[in-house]
């Protein structure tokens, strides 16, 4: 019989009609009743196993994440909890778990011990939902562009120049690494390596999006993205997927602008369309604070959170200003931040949570930081201390954006690379962008795990990429 999938069946309510679904069991009860999970949405249709009819031996084979297929009649359903279920004639095992050998089980199991078990993790409802949000942020990504007149442009993964500087890089290279071929003075000979030089995986698509955008007015680039640092935080991967835009004839305040307008489109979209595991991943979340202090529990339930998030506009501050709120806080005066804050110093995460969790209580976006902490290609302000740079910064996360307005003056720009040892023959063209035909423009990089991480409200960055990469780890 041709399968049904679960989502239509719950949505059709075919009752009287005969069908056949297939997935994996979420739980099988008394003997009786599979709640069965085909991915196709966040509820499991309810079958009912007739001992008569189904034989022990496959009654034995209905474990935990079994994967069966049941054929019967849809009934309304005598139980709480679902409209309808299926009476089950046949159920037939397409793939059984044994569940002494099964690594998972039908019982509360850490996050940590199912990173391990990144093979089976997305089969719980944990998981799937969260993937399922990933996906829809993702296809939200991509319709707020392509709504909106971006182009969708594709940057490489493996570049020549290490000129950012946005973070270590890990490099690509095809030489005999017990035997590499070397230069006379002794050193590698990258000329002889694949590429003719040395080459290294991006960290960034931002400085070929600037080439984009000063061809087709407003483009995005939405790809994996390679940070060699050391960095074991929650917050932190070796490869993460980054959504750069970049407008052509835009300033750093409509970066900003479309910066917000952004991020709460697509956390909308989620609770528009994501209901039902939002709500799921919010109890999850509920039962696991309430053994918690009230202190360090969430504020808000995680729906509610969004929701303020889509509704209130984000505060806008100066960096110099954020400096100033964070010397008058009471942390600051009692000695309680790890770092020092003084003009001119980064600021830490402890100081961008502050701000966000206790000062503003939502979304900050702090504007024009001092030149000598950020990129050689942000635009210099007219007060000559300062670069037209911003950071979004959420609570819970930290700092979900970067971005800034660029450096479109070439005199400007090549006295900057000076400053900051950026060689100029490596981004010789980046520099032509300037010579001809350039024009002021802007853009940011928004961390895609990041504003998963806050959608789904998941504590750790590991948890919501399906295989992370981190320093150590590389399974799968
Ligand atoms: O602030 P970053 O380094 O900015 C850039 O790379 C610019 N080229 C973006 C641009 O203007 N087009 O990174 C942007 C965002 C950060 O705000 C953060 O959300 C995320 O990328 N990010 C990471 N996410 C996960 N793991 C890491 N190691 C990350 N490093 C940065
Ligand atoms: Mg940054």
């Amino acid at each position: 019989m041709k399968r049904t999938e679960i989502a239509t069946l719950l949505q059709n309510k075919p009752v009287g009609e005969k069908v056949t679904v297939k997935g994996w069991v979420r739980a099988f009860r008394s003997n009786r009743f599979i709640a069965l999970n085909d991915g196709t949405g966040f509820n499991n249709v309810q079958c009912v196993v007739d001992f008569e009819k189904t034989p022990e031996e496959v009654i034995k084979q209905i474990g935990f994440h079994a994967c069966v297929a049941v054929t019967g009649e849809v009934v309304e359903s005598q139980g709480a909890g679902q409209d309808i279920e299926i009476l089950a004639d046949t159920v037939e095992i397409l793939g059984g778990t044994d569940l002494e050998k099964y690594p998972l089980q039908p019982k509360k199991m850490s996050h940590e011990f199912l990173r391990e078990k990144a093979h089976f993790r997305m089969r719980t409802q944990t998981f799937s939902s969260v993937f399922r949000i990933r996906h829809a942020v993702a296809f939200a990504v991509n319709k707020y562009f392509n709504d909106r007149g971006f182009y969708y442009m594709h940057t490489p993964i493996i570049t020549g120049s290490d000129a950012e500087g946005a973070g270590e890089m890990f490099r690509v290279t095809t030489l005999n690494d017990a035997k590499p071929p070397l230069t006379e003075d002794g050193k590698v000979d990258y000329k002889q390596d694949f590429f003719g030089k040395p080459t290294n995986m991006t960290v960034s698509g931002q400085l070929q999006a600037e080439i984009g955008a000063m061809a087709l007015g407003k483009v995005y680039t939405f790809g994996p993205t390679f940070r060699a640092e050391n960095s074991n935080t929650s917050r932190h991967l070796a490869e993460f997927w980054m959504i750069e835009p970049e407008i052509a004839f835009g300033d750093i305040n409509d970066d900003m602008d479309l910066a917000e307008d952004f991020i709460k489109y697509l956390i909308s979209y989620v609770l528009e369309n994501y209901p039902d595991d939002l709500q799921f991943l919010e109890e999850r979340i509920t039962k696991l604070e309430r053994n918690l202090p009230t202190a360090d529990r969430r504020p808000m339930p995680l729906t509610e959170t969004l929701r303020f998030v889509v509704d209130n506009d984000f505060e806008r501050i100066t960096y110099t200003e954020a400096v100033r709120h964070i010397q008058n806080s009471k942390p600051y005066k009692k000695g309680k931040f790890e770092f020092p804050v003084e003009w001119g110093t980064d600021l830490a995460a402890e100081h961008e949570r502050y701000l966000v969790e206790k000062k503003f209580k939502k979304p900050v976006i702090v504007v024009d930081y001092p030149k000598d902490i950020k990129a050689f290609y942000m635009r210099m302000n007219d007060d000559g201390k300062t670069v037209a740079a911003m950071d979004v910064l959420f609570p819970g996360i930290g700092e979900v954006i970067g971005g800034s307005q660029r450096e479109e003056r070439l005199d400007m720009l090549k006295k900057r690379m000076a400053e900051m040892d950026v060689p100029e023959h490596e981004l010789d063209w980046y520099l032509d962008l300037r010579r001809f035909g350039g024009c002021p423009h802007a853009g940011f990089g928004l961390g895609f795990e990041r504003i998963v991480q806050f959608i789904t409200g998941m504590s750790n960055i590991r948890d919501v990429i399906p295989f992370p990469r981190t320093p150590g780890n590389a399974e799968f």
